[in-house]
């Protein structure tokens, strides 16, 4: 059989020569990503990862983190907050009181009440991102967790979709 040149060279022709190219046994693989090339640890987005950590004795729950908000918020965090909240709304630095069953729809009843409120609390998509994709070498979630969107952004491998999940607060961890 001869060989007939293609008119348009397909993307598997540039692909092929860098797998040979690859040394012995290297497998040419794309970038790691949670729940699009690799596993995702946590599914469930907020309420999987903000658990009990026992073996670094750390409790990262947002029962937790709302209470120690209502007695004090850091210095770091009310300058992340500040940015994040619409001109000419002054903050108390303080969180108000929530209901009970806030946690039990993590980050649905946060987002509902901080878009109600925008008059008086942070922009959510704004803080979080603050909180988590800002600080460099200090930030863990840059570093421990590599800043991936996935592990809050999900995306539907078939449909394309994105989402959020948003659910209870997980009684234990670790
Ligand atoms: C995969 C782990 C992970 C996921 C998922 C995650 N977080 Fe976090 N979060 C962290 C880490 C780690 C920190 C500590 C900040 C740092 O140093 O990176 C943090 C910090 C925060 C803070 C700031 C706390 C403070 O006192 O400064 C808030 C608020 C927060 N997260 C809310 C959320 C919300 C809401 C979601 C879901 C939309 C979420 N997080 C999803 C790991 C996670
Ligand atoms: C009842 C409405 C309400 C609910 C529910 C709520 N927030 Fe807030 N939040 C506020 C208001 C108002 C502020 C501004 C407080 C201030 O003036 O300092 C705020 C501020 C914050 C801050 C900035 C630090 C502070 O306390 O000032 C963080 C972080 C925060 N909220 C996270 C959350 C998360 C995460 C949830 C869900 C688990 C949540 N909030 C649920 C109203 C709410
Ligand atoms: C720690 C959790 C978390 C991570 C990581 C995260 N996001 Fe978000 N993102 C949120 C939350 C919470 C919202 C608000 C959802 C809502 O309002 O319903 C949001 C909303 C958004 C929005 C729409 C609102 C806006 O701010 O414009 C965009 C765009 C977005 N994210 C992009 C990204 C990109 C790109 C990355 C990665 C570089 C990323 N996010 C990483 C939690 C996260």
């Amino acid at each position: 059989m001869t060989y007939r040149p293609r008119r348009h060279a397909s993307w598997i022709t540039f692909l092929v020569p860098v797998a040979l190219l690859a040394p012995a046994g290297a497998v040419a693989q794309a970038r790691q990503i949670p729940g699009i090339t690799a596993d995702d640890p946590f599914p469930g987005g907020c309420v999987d990862c903000h658990i009990q950590y026992p073996d670094r004795n750390l409790d990262v729950r947002f029962s937790t983190l709302l209470a120690l908000w209502e007695r004090e918020v850091s210095p770091e965090l009310l300058a992340r907050s500040k940015a994040s909240t619409e001109p000419g709304v002054t903050l108390q630095g303080m969180h108000p009181e929530t209901k009970p069953d806030v946690i039990k729809d993590i980050p649905g009843a946060c987002v509902d009440c901080h878009r109600r409120r925008s008059d008086e609390a942070p922009i959510l998509s704004r803080l979080v991102h603050l909180t988590h994709l800002t600080g460099g070498a200090e930030s863990v979630f840059l570093n421990e967790f590599k800043g991936e969107c996935t592990l809050c952004h999900k995306l539907d491998l078939k449909t394309g979709a994105w989402s959020m999940p948003s659910g209870p607060e997980r009684a234990a961890g670790g």
